[in-house]
């Protein structure tokens, strides 16, 4: 089967985690094609991850909602855009227990009005050519695992637990069904727990990694026994450019990183290698005078096991099998080798995170973490 050519891009969420780590690599990969990102610049989404790229040929940022579908369809239009890989979406759990609408609003309603613009545009107009709608949703939308259950496959039932993965489920419905009743080509995939550089402070490692800097509290929810699957960012880039371009059309593939730790034993992992890097390094404990490293203390003297997030799922396990068997996916990073890197990136880049982390943002965490510390 020839493989599908993507042209130019329109990257929706480019400025936040994931979509800056894929605009850099798509920009590696497709230095001649047109990559146009949208993005509204929420809370989550910075300029500055992409400060690099702004006035590159082929390069344009758009500061605008992907629920606003005339300023989409223009872009397909102008930029002749025959592939979107849609990021953009409401991406915190604790958020979406906090205040679910916007969830339901940007996660269900935009990518609604996304695909109302690729429809028009593509099918309508122009015609059913070549073109590409690849959906980016998240394994949460499978629910919860037991400690011996075997990892999600693309034909595990759909069972979202938070209004998080309600919405993401949602949207990944409407784009199977825009795909079966109009046609249009779409693929998605559902991946696990991403980390690496660029990740707003308020998930987990880049949370832990900064507070310990901080000498702030390390909040674990409940136990710290609930499992994740952790994937290397670049490993999801990868495979969802194998997805682009040789996966099947309709179909939706899993991606994970073979990588199911616990959450204590992140946290646990993270102080351990925080302090080794302050005990090689004396200008560490200069910079970052608060943090127990800085002090010769133990970096884990700092956890504190707070009540549990409501309805915390207890462990997302992936089953890549599909995208290892079809698409020859294989994760490059593990664990211990992706950490060491993300690590390293966060302290070579505390001007972003002390950018990034403004006042409305400390307020939140302030408001959230003072809850329930035993
Ligand atoms: P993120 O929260 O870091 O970034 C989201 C980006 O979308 C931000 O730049 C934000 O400004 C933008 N955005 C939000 N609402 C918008 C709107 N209405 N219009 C235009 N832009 C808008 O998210 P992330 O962690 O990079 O996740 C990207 C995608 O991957 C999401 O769809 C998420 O559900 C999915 N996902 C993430 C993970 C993970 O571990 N981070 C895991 C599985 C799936
Ligand atoms: P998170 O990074 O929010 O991702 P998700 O909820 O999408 O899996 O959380 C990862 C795990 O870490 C999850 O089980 C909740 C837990 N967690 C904590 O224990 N403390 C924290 O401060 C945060 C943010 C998460």
């Amino acid at each position: 089967m020839a493989e599908y050519e993507p042209g130019n891009v329109l990257v929706t969420g480019g400025a936040g985690f994931i979509g800056a780590n894929f605009v850099r690599f798509w920009r590696r990969r497709y230095p001649e094609n047109r990559l146009v990102v949208l993005d509204a610049l929420t809370y989550a989404g910075n300029r500055s991850s992409l400060a690099d790229l702004e006035g590159r040929e082929h390069f344009h940022f758009v500061h605008g909602d992907i629920r606003d579908q005339s300023l989409v369809e223009e872009l397909l239009r102008r930029h002749e855009l025959r592939t979107i890989v849609h990021f953009a979406a409401e991406s915190h759990v604790d958020r979406s227990i906090a205040g679910p609408d916007a969830f339901i609003s940007t996660n269900i309603q935009g990518t609604h009005s996304l695909l109302k613009a690729a429809r028009q545009v593509w099918l309508e107009e122009t015609g059913a050519g070549s073109h590409r709608f690849h959906h980016v949703s998240t394994d949460e939308v499978y629910g919860s695992l037991g400690p011996a259950d075997p990892g999600f496959s693309e034909a595990t039932a759909y069972a979202p637990n938070s209004p998080y993965s309600a919405s993401k489920a949602a949207s990944d419905h409407l784009v199977r069904a825009y795909h079966h009743t109009f046609g249009l080509a779409v693929t998605t995939s559902n991946c696990s727990n991403n980390y690496g550089p660029y990740q707003f402070p308020e998930k987990l490692i880049p949370l832990m990694l900064i507070n310990v800097l901080e000498g702030r509290p390390l909040p674990v929810y409940g136990d710290g026994l609930n499992v994740r699957d952790w994937l290397h960012v670049d490993d999801h880039n990868r495979a969802i450019e194998l997805v682009l371009r040789k996966g099947r059309v309709g179909d939706t593939y899993n991606i994970g990183g073979n990588s199911e730790r616990t959450n204590l034993d992140i946290v646990r992992l993270l102080c351990r290698l925080m302090d080794e890097r302050f005990a090689g390094n004396p200008t560490l404990g200069e910079r970052f005078a608060g943090a127990p490293g800085a002090r010769g203390l133990p970096s884990d003297e700092l956890i504190a096991f707070v009540s549990d997030r409501p309805g915390h799922d207890r462990r997302y396990a992936v089953d890549a099998g599909k995208i290892s068997g079809e698409l020859g996916y294989r994760p490059r990073e593990s664990f211990d080798t992706g950490i060491d890197k993300t690590i390293d990136w966060y302290l070579a880049n505390e001007a972003w995170w002390r950018a990034v982390m403004d006042g409305s943002y400390q307020d939140w965490v302030r408001h959230h973490y003072g809850r329930g510390v035993d």
